[in-house]
């Protein structure tokens, strides 16, 4: 029977709330496919351990979280605790250790979903973005020169190496071509002159190898207003890790709530574990209350189980998430249902057991 390793860090706020789901989930899928099985290292990492220790994460953690197969993370973040630090010595530490430069985040309206825009049907609302994750506006590069001094100066650089778009890039082509989708790149080339020049410079460059490929490219700022007012253009994304941060939050308010968006930082050599994790925070509003929506995290669990190859399984997962949005019976406050995290949880194992794959 294959084994799949996974280090599990729930993390802060409702963190631990949704990864209680997300691993009931992925043990009931084991354990009806009968040929793999989970094996959970749990990891108490986060804000509270901060507190406990003055640190993030524990000092060899890196070298604890290479031997997993891949990584299963809730949320970081909490107040109290600044959140540059909570999120640099931890989840952002993890995704620059392990390379995992492709952020995979479907922007995908399920049936039922409930959706702001007007006249908008679910095949309209169907991409993938492609947000590049290891350097770009996030390299975490600058300095504070005369700090609290009155002539105080920060600067906070960009960071695009060639090596970096070149591989963002070609994945995104790679996957519009095997998807048969377009490809939309979204910069900004106009405003900065140097590094989104490169960027788009190298787009088409790429480009040049994928003639199969219908591409377009937007400014970041049309590219939001096309989103939300014609969304149906965009299929396959790529573009800068801060572009894809704050796109891929607009695509989550289309695509039914930041409660339903998932997300896959992937390693795709496999040389270090990939992590999967829903995109939304540790949302300290509604933690600790049952409020809080699992759909993300079980649409992680599907992108890991892709991941490891159980596809089946992973539209399974995907099928139940809309059937149980369509029938509006078991849903949590931020989808108009009143029931609890868990009783979503308990639903989609319910569904998992009453139609196997
Ligand atoms: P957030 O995503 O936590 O919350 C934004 C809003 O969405 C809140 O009203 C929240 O209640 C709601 N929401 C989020 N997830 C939900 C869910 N599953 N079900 C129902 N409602 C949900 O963003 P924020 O408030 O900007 O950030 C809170 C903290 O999380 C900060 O410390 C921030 O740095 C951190 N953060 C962490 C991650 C991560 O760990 N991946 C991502 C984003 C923000
Ligand atoms: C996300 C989050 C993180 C990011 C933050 C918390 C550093 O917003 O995963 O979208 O910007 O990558
Ligand atoms: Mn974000």
């Amino acid at each position: 029977m294959q084994t799949h390793k996974i280090a599990v860090i729930a993390g802060d706020g409702i963190g631990p709330e949704v990864i209680s789901v997300g691993m009931k989930v992925l043990n009931k899928v084991a354990e009806l496919d009968k040929s793999f099985k989970f094996e959970f290292t749990e990891y108490p990492w986060g804000c509270e351990y901060y507190v406990k220790t003055g640190r993030m994460m524990a000092e060899n953690g890196i070298e604890e979280l290479k031997k997993s197969d891949a990584i299963f993370l809730g949320a970081v973040g909490y107040p109290g605790v600044p959140d540059h630090i909570s999120l640099w010595d931890l989840l952002l530490t993890i995704r620059k250790s392990f390379d995992q430069y492709i952020n995979l985040r479907p922007v995908k309206l399920l049936e039922g979903a409930p959706c702001p825009l007007k006249d908008v049907k679910k095949e309209d609302v169907d991409m993938i973005f492609v947000r590049e994750n290891s350097e770009g506006e996030y390299a975490g590069s600058g300095s504070w020169l005369f700090k609290d001094k009155p002539n105080e100066v920060v600067i906070q650089d960009g960071v695009f190496s060639r090596k970096g778009c070149e591989r963002v890039i070609r994945y995104a082509y790679e996957l519009a071509r095997k998807e048969k989708k377009t490809l939309t790149s979204i910069s900004k080339g106009n405003a900065l002159n140097y590094s989104m020049v490169f960027w788009d410079k190298i787009f088409a460059e790429v480009g040049e190898d994928y003639p199969d490929v219908k591409t377009y490219s937007y400014l970041v700022d049309a590219a939001s207003m096309f989103m939300v007012k014609d969304p149906k253009r965009f299929e396959i994304v790529v573009t800068s890790n801060l572009f894809g941060d704050i796109l891929t939050d607009l695509g989550a308010a289309i695509a039914g709530g930041m409660g339903l968006a998932a997300g896959a930082n992937l390693n795709p050599e496999r040389e270090f574990p990939s992590m999967f994790e829903p995109i939304h925070g540790s949302a300290p509003d509604i933690a600790g209350k049952g409020l809080a929506d699992p759909f993300a995290t079980v649409w992680s669990v599907s992108q890991m189980l892709d991941f490891f190859g159980h596809d089946a399984w992973a539209a399974r997962l995907i099928e139940i998430i809309e059937e149980m949005l369509v029938e509006k019976k078991v849903l949590t406050p931020d989808l108009q249902g009143t029931a609890t995290t868990d009783e979503v949880g308990d639903e989609v194992i319910r569904k998992l057991m009453e139609k196997s794959v």
